[in-house]
């Protein structure tokens, strides 16, 4: 495997990154092993995100990587259009397995993003095959993110992911965001205010007349603009008006999936169970691409109510990938083996603590914490929004840990593997950083 420098940077155009600034000060990994990265310069990095918040079984999981190894050798691609291969059925059923069976059906993909346009168009194709072909509108909430295809961004929230890239799915509309500092600052968990703005739901119902809305798509917690903890309350009223008025609830679960919240899934933790939910990520520990929709059963059994023939027109190459399906395999096993939600649980309050210990410090405005999560917001640099927390990013990596940073928002989701030395390592240097930040 070649560890040295490459020899020139210019060909890759790196996504959601700045190009120009990270070619002139690069920030190169060649190996992972547990809680550490080690960069080109052979220093190793204590891993505070999970990769990118994919990696819940630690780095090159031994299990994992003979799985992997051993399923490209004997069955390197199999289509899955009118073909199939035992490992994409053998999942399917395991995952319906470590979801409790509270889901009857699994779509593959290979990514979040494809999870959350597939889970979009399940949707609204439901509703066709119910004889409500005009509920179309899809209901996202602003701040969230969905991925970069054209329906996660129309129901994402973020305007610098929607601004260059207009017209987005016409018929969508946005619940407000649930992030309010001046009332829920530093919550540990779930904050206390904020429930009612799931209310506005009606709201947006009474807009455009129940008749026309197909779906509603949240994060549970959302990462990606800065670790937003649903209020107390919030998710369970959101299930009840949609339950009420016949509008699917759709939980992007790509980041809070496979144990992040030290349970399956977030649905587990907040006991609010949605029509559908998108996962990625953690589904193979990171190490090959997949995603995956889970469905109700009564959602696929409206498709199957079908004359015969193709019931979904949709799919990708890879949907079941056999070394993907494998990987994923082998993943569940590592969290049954190893009791990784177990382990996550009783590492919980020790994190908590830890990250709340930075209270106080320069620039700390909020402190947000729920499993093995936390963000940690700084005050902006007037008229430099993200500033601060970027070269806290920097600095944070020349130091030896990784942490990510949105907005001026330190997002921290570790491997569940992480124990309290690396829960030590990670806020001493961490508040070492933010001491000495500008
Ligand atoms: C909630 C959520 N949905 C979707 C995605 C997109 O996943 P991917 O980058 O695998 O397409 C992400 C990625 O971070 C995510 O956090």
């Amino acid at each position: 495997m070649n560890e040295s420098k490459p020899a020139s940077m210019s060909s890759f155009w790196m996504p959601f990154t700045n190009n120009r600034d990270f070619k002139a000060h690069p920030r190169l990994l060649v190996s992972a092993e547990g809680m550490y990265y080690r960069d080109v310069d052979g220093n190793q990095v204590l891993d505070g995100t999970a990769g990118l918040w994919c990696v819940p079984c630690g780095h090159a999981q031994p299990k994992i990587v003979s799985a992997v190894r051993e399923m490209v050798g004997q069955l390197d691609f199999a289509p899955t259009f009118q073909m199939g291969h035992p490992a994409a059925f053998e999942l399917a059923d395991r995952l319906m397995d470590y979801t409790s069976h509270k889901f009857g059906h699994v779509f593959y993909t290979n990514s979040g993003s494809e999870a959350v346009d597939t889970a979009l168009k399940i949707a609204l194709a439901y509703h066709r095959a119910q004889g409500e072909g005009q509920r179309t509108r899809l209901i996202g909430r602003e701040r969230g993110y969905h991925g970069v295809g054209f329906g996660g961004i129309s129901v994402g929230g973020i305007a610098t992911n929607r601004r260059n890239f207009g017209p987005m799915l016409p018929g969508v509309d946005h619940l407000p965001h649930t992030h309010d500092l001046e009332k829920n600052a530093f919550s540990r968990g779930e904050p206390e205010h904020g429930a009612n703005l799931a209310d506005e739901l009606e709201r947006i119902i009474a807009l455009h007349d129940v008749s026309t809305i197909a779906a509603v798509i949240v994060e549970p917690v959302a990462g990606s603009t800065g670790v937003l903890i649903p209020p107390k309350g919030y998710l369970q009223r959101l299930r009840e008006l949609c339950t009420r008025h016949g509008i699917l609830l759709i939980f992007d679960e790509v980041i809070t999936g496979f144990g992040r919240l030290a349970t399956p899934f977030a649905f587990d933790y907040f006991d609010v169970e949605p029509d559908i939910v998108t996962c990625a990520k953690g589904l193979t520990n990171g190490t090959i691409p997949m995603g995956a929709v889970f469905t109700k059963r009564h959602i696929h059994d409206a498709f199957m109510d079908a004359p015969p023939g193709i019931e979904l027109f949709h799919g990708y190459t890879y949907s079941g990938h056999p070394v993907a399906c494998a990987a994923a395999l082998a993943t569940l096993e590592v969290f049954q083996e190893q009791d990784l939600i177990g382990q996550a649980a009783a590492m919980q309050e020790y994190w908590a603590d830890a990250v709340h210990s930075l209270k106080g410090l320069p620039h700390v405005i909020d402190i947000r914490t729920i499993g093995l999560i936390a963000g940690i917001e700084l005050a902006p640099i007037p008229g430099k929004p993200g500033a601060r927390a970027f070269s806290a990013f920097k600095q944070a990596f020349a130091d030896g840990i990784l942490i990510r940073t949105t907005g001026d928002t330190i997002a921290l989701s570790p491997p569940l593997v992480i124990e309290k030395k690396h829960v030590d390592e990670l806020f001493a240097k961490l508040a070492t950083v933010l001491k000495n930040l500008d």
